[in-house]
């Protein structure tokens, strides 16, 4: 297994957030964390990465026990932001310019590899005059770039990325086009991805396999692998196989998929606070559900 983790618990003020998380990433493996928001997915990144410490639990790249270390497996934060008052370039060789390498080599380094990443000429840009989906990919350039460090592939022996909702900012189409050009350039270059969605097709089409986060504190309630392997023909989300994974991963939510309305099942409360406000339950499945598109959930 490339990558994975055993057991971990994360704790903010003594109480835990994600109790007892595993999961495993195998080389070239497409991996989807998804769970409605405030269940700790970021929480759970942040110690994958090593940004955080786990109270139990470790975290193993290629066999090798890398908990509480970062830098090694690349992360592209929910608010992945550039800085506005940079150039696109300048904004994509950060990583290596605080790693200590000279701005003049750096930017002769990066530059090769912006016409792949669909931002051929827009080097000298600022990130104001670029597309939702070019700011994106400009942020995914500069979170793969120390990957790349020291060859000019990303044929480093791991690239493991975490995205984390990469394209959840993104309108409908825009985010279609970044979720396929993520794929050939996930194949191309080798990458190991694990990713955070809260978006069931997005889940769908685009993994290997989605774990399912429910609870409080957040735990991994379901595995489900997606068939048939990757790469998938054109027709597969609009086939009745992804369908059914759809309904699959919906009802491990607790959400029932009836074709035209989605019912909820469980013990899901949508009776109002003692304060007159939605319980924090319904505000989870509402966000959750945001996502889905198609105008085919129904609360
Ligand atoms: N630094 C922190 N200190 C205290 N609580 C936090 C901190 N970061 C996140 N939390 C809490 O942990 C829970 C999970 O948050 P988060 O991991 O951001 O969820 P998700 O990414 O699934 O939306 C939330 O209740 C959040 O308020
Ligand atoms: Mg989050």
């Amino acid at each position: 297994m490339l990558f994975s983790c055993e057991g971990i618990t994360k704790c903010y003020n003594r109480e835990p957030v994600v109790e007892d998380i595993n999961l495993e990433l195998f080389q070239g493996g497409f991996v989807s964390l998804l769970g409605p928001s405030g269940v700790g997915k970021t929480t759970l990144f942040n110690v994958l990465s090593g940004v955080d410490r786990p109270e139990a639990g470790r975290v193993l790249l290629a066999g090798e026990d890398i908990t509480g270390i970062s830098g090694r497996v690349s992360y592209m934060l929910q608010k992945d932001l550039l800085l506005h008052h940079r150039t696109v370039l300048d904004n994509v060789i950060l990583p290596l310019v605080i790693r200590g390498m000279n701005k003049g080599k750096a930017r002769e380094y990066a530059a090769p590899f912006f016409p792949r990443f669909g931002l051929g000429g827009y080097e000298n840009k600022y990130p104001r005059e670029l597309s939702g989906g070019m700011r994106q990919r400009a942020a995914l350039l500069r979170t793969c770039m120390p990957r790349t460090f020291g060859s000019h592939t990303f044929g480093q022996q791991n690239p493991v990325i975490l995205l984390d909702e990469p394209f959840s900012a993104l309108d409908a189409l825009t985010r279609i086009t970044m979720q396929n050009w993520y794929q050939g350039i996930a194949a191309e270059m080798g990458l190991s991805t694990l990713f955070i969605t809260h978006d069931v097709e997005e889940a769908v089409s685009l993994s290997d396999r989605v774990y399912v986060m429910k609870g409080k504190p957040g735990r991994i309630t379901e595995c489900i692998d997606i068939l048939p392997p990757r790469p998938r023909s054109r027709d597969f989300p609009i086939s009745p196989e992804f369908a059914r994974f759809k309904r699959t991963i919906l009802e491990a939510i607790g959400l029932e998929f009836t074709g035209g309305t989605t019912k909820k099942i469980g013990r899901i409360s949508t009776a109002p606070s003692d304060r007159g406000e939605p319980s924090r339950e319904w505000t989870a499945v509402a966000s959750l559900t945001q996502g889905l598109g198609s105008g085919m959930i129904h609360q």
